[in-house]
């Protein structure tokens, strides 16, 4: 008799637990454990080894002959770069991103982009209804595209729609989160669902050479919703990010097995769909004035591509002896938490009566360690109410010892700066050796930095 194991999944971060549980353990999320049909046990798998039986294949050798990969270029050139060149036939791609973000406007416009092209496109939608999507399409001036539209949930019918003719060269599922396989017990949305669901049509992507792309929500804290396994079983994931207050969207490859992983796409969202930004530089920066304090430029770098952002500082000073506040739009707090520390430390800036604010114009997110120096800058800058020069960048890593460290790429960065009409640049030691159209001021240490910027020196 078959003995199936019982267990329970959390719905919002994936982790498998042998018993209920109010709250998981993993994420600590409440009443999100649900139970799912585990592997079943037969008597034969559990007396048997696998070391006989099998069907044996060849192994070869890794300078045999490879067909490389078809690649179905959109033509929407932000879209194709986070991509790595386009979609690759017969991989997996998930987008995820926050509702509203856009997700369905990109797919809907590079599907039409690829059916222009006289590629055979499929767009099941199980969220919209097709008529919605048609309006959409319409609206965005897409409305004579050969897009073949659908409005389904059930996996099974998709792939025996599709399975009929001759397989579709690209097919958006929008959303996984609403598919729903008959092969397992368990709503749409579910780990168990969206595992299976996606199985399935992964297995058909691979099997015909479809360019499968699942749209996926996001949870709260950030990740693709319900399973993590998700990000396993697909070739490359893509997150879509942005506040939908600003016009600003990025697509950013967090995962991807036919291409780079550090590559974003720009685009802007506006009345006729997601437009591309080929020049990102010029979308951060707001205004820039010659008084204004607590406000620097760095050339942060995104894959091979410099985008110069700013970074706005703000200290108030505590009168009481309340606990001062430390809020961060776009950087890692701990980080700024560390910088604080260094220039208390090593400097002798205190910080302690102060609240500090720090925010990444343009609703931009910062992940670039190269950003240390600038969010000093920024924060000295408030703290004295010196203001920075606006022709000025900066850029480098600050270890705990108070040293600053040359990061990659700096040449990039200062080519990028002059490029936009910056002239000076404060970078670490080692760095303006190569020939630059800035005036590059090195520094060692970051007390030097802040001995030159309040001429204590
Ligand atoms: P949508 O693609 O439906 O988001 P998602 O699929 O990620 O949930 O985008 C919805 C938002 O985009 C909606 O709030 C309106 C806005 N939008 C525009 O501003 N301009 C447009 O041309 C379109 C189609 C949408
Ligand atoms: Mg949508």
């Amino acid at each position: 008799m078959a003995k199936v194991q019982k267990r329970f999944v959390c719905q919002a971060c994936g982790a498998v637990a042998s018993k209920w549980q109010g709250q998981c353990v993993d994420c600590a999320e409440w009443n999100t454990l649900v139970e799912d049909a585990g592997a079943v046990v037969t008597p034969f798998s559990a007396k048997h080894n696998l070391q006989a039986g099998g069907r044996a294949f060849e192994l070869t050798g890794l300078d045999s002959d490879i067909a490389l990969p078809e690649r179905a270029s959109t033509g929407i050139k932000e879209l194709d770069r986070a991509l790595g060149g386009g979609f690759v036939e017969g991989s997996a791609t998930l987008i995820g991103g926050d509702p509203g973000i856009g997700k369905s406007t990109l797919l809907l416009q590079a599907t039409a982009k690829l059916a222009d092209q006289g590629l055979s496109v499929a767009y099941v939608s199980g969220e919209e209804a097709a008529d919605q999507v048609r309006l959409r399409a319409r609206r965005l001036g897409l409305g004579k595209s050969p897009v073949q539209l659908a409005a389904a949930t059930s996996v099974r019918d998709i792939l025996t729609t599709l399975g009929q003719g001759k397989p579709p060269a690209l097919l958006v599922i929008d959303s996984i989160q609403t598919m729903h396989s008959d092969l397992i017990e368990g709503a749409p949305g579910t780990v168990s669902q969206v595992r299976a669901s996606a199985q399935e049509l992964i297995r058909f992507a691979k099997e015909r050479g479809t360019a499968l792309v699942l749209v996926g929500h996001v949870t709260k804290d950030g990740s693709i919703a319900g399973p993590r396994v998700l990000e396993h079983m697909v070739d490359t994931v893509l997150s879509f990010e942005g506040e939908r207050s600003h016009q600003y969207r990025i697509l950013r490859a967090i995962k991807n097995r036919f291409g780079g992983t550090d590559e974003i796409g720009v685009f802007a969202m506006e009345q006729e769909g997601l437009s591309e930004i080929s020049n990102p530089s010029s979308l951060f920066l707001t205004h820039r004035d010659e008084t204004v304090t607590g406000a620097t430029v760095f050339p942060a770098l995104e894959g091979t591509r410099p985008v110069l952002v700013e970074i706005q500082a703000l200290t108030v000073r505590l009168a009481s002896g309340a606990t001062p506040r430390r809020a961060v739009v776009g950087w890692d707090s701990g980080r700024l938490a560390m910088i604080l520390a260094v220039l208390e430390a090593r400097c002798g800036l205190s910080f302690s009566t102060c609240e500090v604010y720090l925010n990444i114009a343009g609703g931009y997110r910062v992940s670039d360690p190269a950003a240390d120096l600038a969010v000093a800058a920024a924060l000295i800058s408030a703290l004295s109410e010196t203001p920075v020069a606006s022709d000025s960048i900066s850029f480098g890593e600050i270890s705990l010892s108070g040293e600053i460290r040359p990061v990659a790429h700096g040449n990039l960065r200062l080519k990028e700066a002059a490029k936009l009409g910056f002239t000076r640049a404060v970078v670490p030691a080692g760095t303006g050796k190569e020939k630059s159209a800035l005036r590059c001021t090195e520094f060692r240490t970051l007390r030097q930095f802040v001995d030159h910027m309040l001429r204590r020196d």
